[in-house]
């Protein structure tokens, strides 16, 4: 199964993924790190691990129309059986998903219908949750929707700050998106 990645910022959830596969733990193919703008952590850190990179700058283009089509070809490019957005921080159109097959997978730091955006845990702390979590899920057109995959809950603490529940939340995370992939690598191997 050939995967490429699509990130905005560190790519820690990336680095999981990197490490199981360098360790033999998990049988897919990074076939390439994408960014949305230049000078991510995530495409660096790709790149010191020798996996091809790329990056598609949202403001180098006039409209979101003029992006969302250089990104569908430079992804198309390597062929991809799935696309991964982790921590891919745009919202790619219904003409992404669909050259992909709809296998856009997502990855969220909050249990999904609820907290979705750019800020799932600071809207979970401020509205004083006290069990949030983790999402797989296949990826829609909109933000952070589609069908669930895999979820685990993350008790909030007392005094948990946003930094110190996205780290408790992203300790789940990397795991579930790794199992995940795991599950998704076996069936693509599997002969039905
Ligand atoms: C992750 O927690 C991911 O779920 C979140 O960004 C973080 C990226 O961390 N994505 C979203 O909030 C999407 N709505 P990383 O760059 O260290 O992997």
């Amino acid at each position: 199964m050939r995967i490429v990645v699509l990130v905005s910022g560190t790519g820690s959830n990336l680095q999981a993924v990197i490490d199981a596969v360098r360790a033999g733990e998990l049988d897919v193919e990074l076939a390439a790190v994408g960014a949305d703008r230049p000078g991510t952590y995530g495409v660096e850190r790709s790149a010191a691990a020798g996996i091809p990179t790329f990056v598609v700058d949202f403001k180098a283009y006039p409209d979101r129309a003029a992006w969302n089509a250089a990104l569908t070809e430079a992804v198309a490019g390597y062929r991809p059986d799935v696309v991964v957005s982790s921590g891919f921080m745009r919202i790619v159109s219904a003409d992404f998903i669909d050259a992909f097959g709809g296998k856009y997978l997502n990855t969220h730091p909050a249990l999904l219908p609820a907290f979705p955006g750019a800020h799932g845990v600071r809207d979970a702390l401020a509205y004083g949750v006290k069990v949030t979590g983790c999402t797989v899920h296949w990826a829609d057109a909109g933000v952070d929707t589609g069908p669930i995959i895999a979820q685990e809950a993350v008790s909030v603490d007392d005094g948990d700050t946003e930094e110190t529940l996205h780290e408790r939340i992203k300790t789940v995370e990397r795991r579930l998106l790794v199992s995940t992939l795991k599950s998704l690598a076996a069936g693509a191997k599997s002969p039905n």
